[in-house]
């Protein structure tokens, strides 16, 4: 692996989840793999997972971690051939170069700006690391994707999976702020390449990008859709076709304890309790949320292990 800013970096996905498998059971088996080696994180957004376990993935291979917190670095200017007086300080031209000095695998967490789509959906910050810094790139969530989250989400999955072809329902849920679609599009995508009989259900207006969704049903019934699902994914995201906007905060989609009956109930995390789902399933046995947190480490791991591979 070249670099992970999408999970189509990965060639073969059930291998890369058996060996993520693997990894779990003997995290520190290749302790020498990542001697003298660096990870450089950087963070336009807050993180409490994707920053802890990427660094833990780190560690156990043995590289040294850095971590910077942009906001507390000079502002960033990704336009080409900007007059530069206004608020941004640096270049990315300069800015990544000099990052890519200090590093051997670069890793970025820059979410959507949600009011300019185009802009949005071209991921300028991620793929202007990748341009400039020439080092591989891990995306830590970008614009329009989550793509270590996904490969996590994978892993649960495939552990708590009892059936071949378990079915899998990502379902959107209220929420009073704005967010990203990227954990969404990227579950989709994950579970496009899986062996899960897979749907997506929303009310009327938060229709996914259709490059993302494809051909995969899509229910306007939340309580039909969720029948007999083995694993519910509730997620939250703003409009994509009224960009960015929020269209219903209609409590009726929560996820409650009997809508989801017996199937598995997944969320990435950070959640509101009682707003996207009510404390009965976040306590409850059929939550695997703390454990789809826990294979953070381990879909990081695999990622840095192939990409230090490859150095
Ligand atoms: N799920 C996830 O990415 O969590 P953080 O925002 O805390 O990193």
């Amino acid at each position: 692996m070249k670099k992970y800013t999408d999970i189509n970096d990965i060639t073969n996905i059930s291998q890369t989840i058996n060996e993520a498998i693997q990894i779990k059971k003997t995290p520190f088996k290749y302790k020498g793999l990542g001697a003298n080696k660096t990870l450089v994180m950087l963070f336009f957004n807050a993180s409490l997972r994707t920053r802890l376990s990427t660094e833990k993935a780190a560690k156990n291979l043995g590289m040294d971690v850095m971590c910077l917190q942009i906001n507390n670095s000079w502002n960033l200017e990704f336009e080409d051939g900007t007059i530069m007086n206004l608020t941004t300080s640096e270049h990315i031209k300069e800015a990544a170069k000099v990052i890519a000095q200090y590093a051997d695998i670069i890793a970025v967490r820059a979410f959507p700006t949600l009011k300019n789509k185009d802009q949005d959906y071209a991921e300028t910050i991620i793929t202007s690391f990748t341009k400039y810094s020439e080092i591989p790139v891990v995306n830590l969530e970008s614009a329009t994707a989550h793509p270590l989250q996904a490969l996590a989400d994978a892993i649960t999955i495939n552990e708590f999976a009892k059936d071949k072809k378990p079915k899998v329902v990502l379902s959107w849920a209220p929420h009073p702020k704005a967010l990203p679609q990227s954990v969404a599009n990227s579950f989709v995508n994950m579970m496009q390449q899986l062996p899960v009989d897979f749907s997506i259900t929303h009310p009327e207006g938060y229709e996914l990008h259709s490059d993302i969704t494809k051909n995969t049903a899509v229910n306007y019934n939340q309580e039909e859709a969720l029948k007999d699902a083995d694993f519910v994914y509730v997620k939250n995201w703003s409009a994509y076709g009224d960009y960015g906007k929020i269209l219903t905060q209609d409590d009726n989609w929560m996820i409650t304890q009997q809508k989801l009956n017996n199937a598995k109930f997944m969320h990435c995390l950070p959640v509101r309790r009682n707003v996207v789902v009510e404390d009965a399933v976040l306590d409850s046995e059929n939550s695997i949320v703390i454990d789809q947190a826990n294979n953070r480490t381990y879909a990081a791991q695999v990622v840095l292990k192939n990409i230090l591979e490859n150095l």
